[in-house]
């Protein structure tokens, strides 16, 4: 039967695509890919674990990866809201949901002899969406053009079509001996194919962007999730949605994958340059602090700025980094020294560390 963008894609393949053949441009950009992403690796491992960077890196990636479901909140908006997350709008919470997300599928994955398995996909929908979203029992919902409202693409249907489906996709994700494809290439496919799946109601998009960090964690390529890919498909998002479409409509694997390549050349060299910028500023700082603050200097709260660039005095507290007469004097000495910048707002008063979001905003 002909390919029908308005019916359920119940015939979609599962992967690998029969007679999938690398081209000389991918392997080329693959190669380059492997090389970039080994980088950031290193340059990761070189980091004591925890270090606040990667939390920051994360909340970036996802703050991007939300964007392209137009939850859109502001650099400032968001790192507020990771200090205080009460009073966050709604959009910035969701950010903080995706985050929380990623970490749990990791954990998740970690727990369970490193598998990806679809349970760990409908937790991490469920922690995305906070509530208890589960495989789609109902058909739908098919993708359209935001504009004109056309039928783009109507994913397969229903549960158990959907099951089968994700039990492929597992099989293909987990056992190394089901393809003898390149990580990354995979990850390309995997990308597609569980989006094509498309198997819950809503937070596809978003669960489906996780994966990719989850996958190279499960392949030893990266130890860290710090794959910030979603800044490259924010900027290129009409080819985002157009290229995964090319592949259901026309087989054209060749060019989606080497979308994602791209994606992973461009991106790693962006989050490898704001880690070697925060790194400096770090060491920096630490000299700076401890002329202002003498023996008194803290290096928990050193990590602290980095880790919650927008700093309050009962953060302090909380932290147990600091009583809050001592938070207050180090706080009003760093401002002082221009190493922090107050904003207040409303009834708190924030110590921004500025320069460091200012690397975080830079591209
Ligand atoms: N033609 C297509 N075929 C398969 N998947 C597609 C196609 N076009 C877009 N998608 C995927 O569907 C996602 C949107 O699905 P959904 O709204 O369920 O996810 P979301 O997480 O809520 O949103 P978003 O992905 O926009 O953040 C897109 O981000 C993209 O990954
Ligand atoms: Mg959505």
């Amino acid at each position: 039967m002909a390919y029908n963008r308005n019916n359920p894609f119940n015939e979609l393949p599962d992967l690998p695509p029969a007679d999938f053949k690398e081209s000389t441009a991918m392997l080329k950009h693959l190669a380059q890919a492997s090389r970039y992403l080994g980088e950031l690796n290193g340059l990761c491992a070189t980091l004591p674990d925890p270090h606040p960077l990667i939390h920051t890196i994360v909340l970036q990636e996802s703050k991007d990866s939300s964007a392209i479901e137009n939850i859109v909140t502001t650099q400032d908006e968001l790192y507020r809201a990771a200090t205080e997350e009460n009073t966050a709008s709604h959009a910035a919470k969701e950010v903080l949901s995706y985050r929380a997300a990623l970490y749990a599928g990791l954990e998740k994955m970690q727990t369970q002899k490193n598998l990806l398995a679809t349970k760990t996909m409908i937790e991490i929908v469920q922690t995305i969406k906070q509530n208890a979203s589960g495989i789609r029992s109902t058909p739908g919902p098919a993708l359209k053009n935001a504009i004109t409202g056309e039928v783009i693409y109507t994913p397969p249907c229903c549960e158990e079509v959907l099951r089968e489906k994700l039990a492929a996709l597992e099989k293909f994700i987990n056992d190394p001996g089901a393809s003898p494809l390149d990580p990354l290439i995979k990850m390309a496919l995997i990308h597609y194919q569980f989006e094509s799946i498309h198997p819950f109601a809503d937070g596809n998009g978003r669960t489906g962007r996780i994966l990719n960090a989850l996958y190279l964690v499960q392949q030893e390529l990266l130890s860290q999730p710090v794959l910030y890919l979603s800044s490259y498909f924010v900027k290129y998002k009409a080819e985002y949605y157009q290229l995964l479409r090319g592949v259901t409509e026309s087989g054209n694997w060749h060019d989606w994958i080497m979308y994602m390549l791209t994606a992973i050349i461009q991106t790693t060299q962006l989050s490898a340059k704001k880690i070697r910028n925060t790194l400096s500023l770090m060491d920096e700082i630490e000299k700076r602090m401890k002329e202002v603050l003498g023996a008194s200097f803290s290096h928990d709260l050193l990590e602290l700025m980095f880790a919650m660039p927008y700093l309050k005095i009962e953060l302090l507290e909380k932290r147990e980094i600091a009583h809050r007469q001592t938070a207050s004097v180090w706080l009003k000495k760093l401002t002082e020294a221009a190493i922090l910048k107050p904003e207040k707002s409303s009834r708190t008063t924030y110590y921004i560390n500025y320069r460091l979001m200012e690397i975080l905003a830079s591209d």
